[in-house]
C-alpha cells in the first residue's frame, strides 16, 4: 500500500494525483483533521505528528510514504527517513525540479504555510540548483482555513488571495510554486490573480510521476504493494463540513474512518 498523509484536506490532491497515475495501486491516506493545522506549530510539534502519522500508515500496511504536506516536508522529512527503513516521499523537492524547469528569468515565488516559509527550504533547495535565482516568498496563513470551509469560490476569498499576492507581482516574478497542498484546491483563483504570464506549479504530477517511475525501477517493493485501486481514507476527527470538501477535492464520494492515533 502507498501510504499518505496530511494535516488535513491537502494530501488529497496528492491522493487524486497518484490515483490518477498509478490507478491500480493501493492508498491508505490519514488526515490530521483533529490536529490541524500545522502550518502554525512549532517544528518540534510538526515532527512528532510526522512520526505518529507514518506510525499509524506502516500499521495498516504502508509500504512507502508520501509526506503529502508542504509543512511535515520542510521540517520533518530527516526525522520520518531516520525512524522508518521504507522509501519515504516528501513534496517540496518535485516542486523545485518543476519550478527550475519552467521559469524563464529565474524569479520565483513560492507561497506556503508560516512554518514552510520560514523554515526556508525552498530557498535553500532552490540555490543548491540554481545559485543565482531570485526568490520571493510568502505566507498565507489564512488560506488552509478557507480551504477546509469549502470557501472556494467566495469574493471574500479572491480578495484575501489577490493581497498575499500583492508582493510578489510587483516582483514580476515568472513562476509561482504552490507550497502548500492545501493550494491547488485555489489554484484557478490564484492562476487569476497572480497573472496569466506566471506559470503555476503543483508538484503533485510531477511526484507521482517519480514515485511510477521508482517502482518501475525497484520491483521487490513494487511486488509488495496491493494492486487491487482501492483507497482507504482515516482521519483524526470527523466533521461533515471535512466530508463535503474531501468530495469536492477528491471527486468522487468518499468514506472517512475515524482514527484515534
Ligand atoms: N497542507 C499542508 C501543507 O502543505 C498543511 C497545512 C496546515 O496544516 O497548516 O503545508
Amino acid at each position: 500500500m502507498i501510504g499518505i498523509f496530511d494535516s488535513g484536506i491537502g494530501g488529497l490532491t496528492v491522493v487524486r494525483a497518484v490515483m490518477d497515475t498509478l490507478p491500480e495501486y493501493d492508498i491508505v491516506y490519514f488526515g490530521d483533521t483533529a490536529r490541524t493545522p500545522y502550518g502554525n506549530k512549532s517544528g518540534r510539534t510538526v515532527i512528532e505528528y510526522s512520526l505518529e502519522n507514518t506510525e499509524f500508515l506502516a500499521s495498516k500496511g504502508a509500504k512507502i510514504i508520501v509526506m503529502a504536506c508542504n509543512t511535515a516536508s520542510s521540517v520533518a522529512t530527516e526525522a520520518v527517513k531516520n525512524r522508518f527503513d521504507m522509501p519515504i516521499y516528501e513534496v517540496i523537492s518535485p516542486a523545485v525540479d518543476l519550478a527550475l524547469e519552467k521559469t524563464r528569468k529565474d524569479i520565483i515565488g513560492v507561497i506556503g504555510t508560516r512554518a514552510t516559509i520560514e523554515s526556508g527550504i525552498y530557498e535553500r533547495k532552490i540555490r543548491q540548483k540554481s545559485p543565482g535565482a531570485k526568490i520571493y516568498s510568502t505566507p498565507c496563513p489564512l488560506l488552509v482555513p478557507i480551504v477546509e470551509e469549502g470557501w472556494i469560490t467566495k469574493p471574500e476569498t479572491r480578495m484575501i488571495v489577490r493581497k498575499y499576492l500583492h508582493p510578489l507581482k510587483v516582483r514580476q516574478i515568472d513562476t509561482l510554486i504552490l507550497g502548500c497542498t492545501h493550494y491547488p484546491v485555489l489554484k484557478n483563483i490564484i492562476a487569476h490573480k497572480i497573472g496569466n504570464k506566471v506559470g503555476i506549479i503543483d508538484s503533485s504530477v510531477a511526484l507521482a510521476g517519480q514515485i511510477k517511475q521508482f517502482l518501475k525501477d525497484s520491483p521487490d517493493i513494487d511486488a509488495g504493494l496491493g494492486k487491487n485501486g482501492q483507497t482507504r481514507f482515516y482521519v483524526s476527527d470527523v466533521t461533515p463540513q471535512f466530508e463535503k470538501t474531501a468530495r469536492t477535492v477528491i471527486k468522487r464520494d468518499i468514506k472517512l474512518t475515524q482514527v484515534d492515533l
